[in-house]
């Protein structure tokens, strides 16, 4: 049986009992609105954990000003039913008060490298407000093991450096991105796109993979590379790239030649006023 707690207080108590137990903890954090991508995650959360917990709290500090924190999609009855399913024991969806006694501006974590690129440079504070709840989470939940998709690429590297910086006894274990049949990554933002926009929506996909398959065709040079990732969202009509990069997939700083380095590509898009975001393994 599912239960939901909504105190510091409570999840607290039931965490502190079940470590007392001898029992081991596995976390999912999501934001709620659960598809299929974070089904997965709480499956795996499932098997190799005693107590298996996830968090549904869609985090004010992690959006900037103009972004879709008012209308993210609020689902707790779905979500709850989707973690009685998966076998989730405890799901803490606390109040924003709860998580920030002192008002969203007061003490935050900070993971400087890796957040000045791609999505942090898109999104001012995003990784920050990442940090600060992923880090309060944990302090809540104290999970022997927490779990994230390789959807949100950079948010993993942030997460696995914050962990490792401030000596976090956590094990961050990701899981490969679920996608829809045509490709799609699945995502929360998928539920705001026209029928035609969701159409067209597979283009990331398919660029990712126009630029895969031209490096196992040979193609090294990375600014090559990019010119496909960019033709082929831009092919696509409505589809406005805000970035198409080909990285180191440890650090994220840009490639020139794909060669030694593992090399990740990832792609952030608008579709009207939806901003979609994917990446792709170049290299092994
Ligand atoms: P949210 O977007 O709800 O995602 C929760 C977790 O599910 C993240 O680890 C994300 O990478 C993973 N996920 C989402 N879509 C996925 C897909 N298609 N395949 C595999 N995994 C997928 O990410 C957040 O929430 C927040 O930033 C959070 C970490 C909870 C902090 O607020």
């Amino acid at each position: 049986m599912t239960k939901l707690v909504e105190t510091l207080a409570e999840i607290r108590k039931k965490t502190a009992q079940a470590r007392g137990e001898g029992r081991s903890i596995g976390f999912v954090p999501t934001m709620g609105a659960l598809h299929d991508g974070h089904t997965a995650l709480l499956h795996q959360c499932r098997r190799e954990s005693n107590l298996a917990v996830a968090s549904i709290f869609v985090n004010p500090t992690q959006f900037g000003p103009g972004e879709d924190f008012n209308r993210y999609p609020r689902t707790l009855p779905e979500d709850l039913e989707r973690c009685l399913q998966a076998g989730i024991d405890l799901v803490f969806a606390p109040s924003p008060a709860e998580l920030y006694p002192n008002g969203l501006g007061s003490t935050y974590a900070e993971v400087p490298n890796l957040t000045t690129c791609l999505e942090g440079a898109s999104r001012p504070g995003h990784f920050r407000g990442v940090a600060t709840v992923v880090l309060k989470l944990f302090l809540a939940v104290t999970p022997d093991r927490a779990y994230f998709g390789r959807k949100d690429y950079q948010q993993l590297l942030v997460i696995r450096r914050l962990v490792e910086d401030l000596l976090l006894p956590v094990e961050v274990r990701d899981h490969p991105t679920v996608r829809e049949p045509d490709g799609l990554a699945m995502s929360s933002r998928n539920r705001y796109l026209s029928p035609d926009q969701r159409q067209k929506a597979g283009v990331l996909h398919h660029a990712l993979v126009q630029a895969r398959n031209a490096v196992l065709g040979g193609i090294h040079d990375a600014d090559r590379v990019r010119q496909i990732l960019h033709q082929t969202l831009e092919s696509s009509e409505g589809v406005v790239v805000d970035y198409a990069e080909v990285a180191d997939a440890q650090t994220l700083e840009p490639l020139d030649r794909l060669s030694e380095r593992q090399a990740i590509a990832l792609v952030a898009a608008r579709l009207g006023a939806t901003r979609l975001i994917d990446n792709m393994q170049l290299t092994e």
